[in-house]
């Protein structure tokens, strides 16, 4: 059965409301046109699966405090900034159902929004002194631009095995994930196994949730994922099922599917390669992976005793395998 947002959230509705109010007043600009762009963000309906999980994780580890509030609007921030920047990469046209930033205002205009969502972020975590946030965050976003640049230079030689996969979604989206996590327990306790274990927890679920995400971009429905299907073969981005499923066919088809990706021209490619994928079971291969790291992340709450933040946190586990955008 399909577990809802709207269940999980239940322990910390309050507590998200109030995240909203905060994430809200800290976009503030004196500057019309940031205020312009930044209302437009605020009315996109993102999934706030970070912010959840600090307030989840602080909630689990102790008393959900101030200190997890800026946490959460510190980790949105940073997730929002990588989103705009990442379609002006991308050149996507669309982000959660709307045109992207780049589509309405052009690439310039975006890529300084994200570095105002980045820096105004950061300074969160400095005038609140929380200097033990701004370590970890500032690590994390130096591993998503290490993730994200390791892949262009994967895509552009279009050679890539599951090894450089797995170090690729763990740097661009783990990372974010564990950090939301051990953030959310650093506001709430110092016991260092607990911090460990929601950190471990966030980077297994990080991994799936991406994993999720790739193979979204072959199965999805381009209404509900907010974005057109076949994104990342148009990207000539070499996930999961494809990596699969190239490796199971004999060398001749392998690269005839290669030389399809890089025919940018061809009518009709991106179904095909979707198709190829589809038959020879990257699909199914992608969800197991995925399944195993969900069983990793359900393992590390093993050291908490029973509480509705550690069920929702568990429920959440399953949402992320099985979300449909
Ligand atoms: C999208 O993240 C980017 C990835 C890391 C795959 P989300 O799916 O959490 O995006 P929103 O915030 O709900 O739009
Ligand atoms: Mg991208
Ligand atoms: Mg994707």
């Amino acid at each position: 059965m399909q577990i809802k947002l709207s269940e999980i959230i239940q322990p910390i509705e309050k507590e998200l409301d109030l995240f909203n109010d905060k994430f809200k007043i800290s976009l503030k600009s004196k500057v019309g046109l940031v205020d312009l762009v930044t209302k437009y963000i605020l009315k996109q309906k993102g999934k706030k699966i970070r912010p959840v999980l600090v307030l989840l994780s602080a909630g689990l580890s102790g008393e959900i405090s101030d200190r997890a509030y800026r946490g959460a609007v510190l980790v949105e921030m940073l997730h929002t900034a990588t989103l705009v920047h990442d379609d002006v990469v991308d050149a996507a046209e669309t982000r959660r159902g709307i045109p992207s930033i780049n589509a309405v205002w052009k690439n310039k205009v975006a890529v300084l929004i994200g570095d105002y969502l980045l820096s105004r972020g950061l300074m969160l975590a400095v005038d609140g002194n929380d200097f033990d946030f701004l370590r970890i965050v500032t690590d994390t976003v130096k591993r998503m631009s290490e993730g994200e640049l390791l892949q262009i230079s994967k895509t552009r030689k279009l050679d890539i095995d599951e090894e450089t996969y797995f170090k690729i979604i763990s740097d661009k989206t783990a990372s974010l994930i564990s950090t939301c996590c051990e953030i959310g327990a650093r506001s709430s306790t110092e016991d260092i196994n607990k911090i460990a274990a929601l950190r471990n927890f966030g980077e297994s679920l990080g991994i799936a949730f991406q994993i999720r995400d790739d193979i979204l971009d072959y199965t999805g429905k381009s209404k509900i994922i907010g974005k057109p299907l076949g994104g990342d073969i148009k990207e000539k981005k070499i996930t999961l099922p494809l990596i699969y499923s190239l490796k199971n066919v004999e060398k001749k088809e392998a690269n005839r599917i290669i030389k399809l990706i890089k025919s940018e021209r061809k009518k009709g490619r991106i179904t095909e390669v979707i198709n190829f994928v589809l038959k020879n079971g990257g699909i199914d291969y992608a969800e197991t992976q995925a399944d195993k790291f969900i069983t990793v992340a359900k393992e590390n709450l093993q050291h908490f005793p029973d509480s509705s933040y550690k069920k929702s946190l568990s429920d959440l586990v399953q949402f992320v395998v099985n979300r449909k955008n």
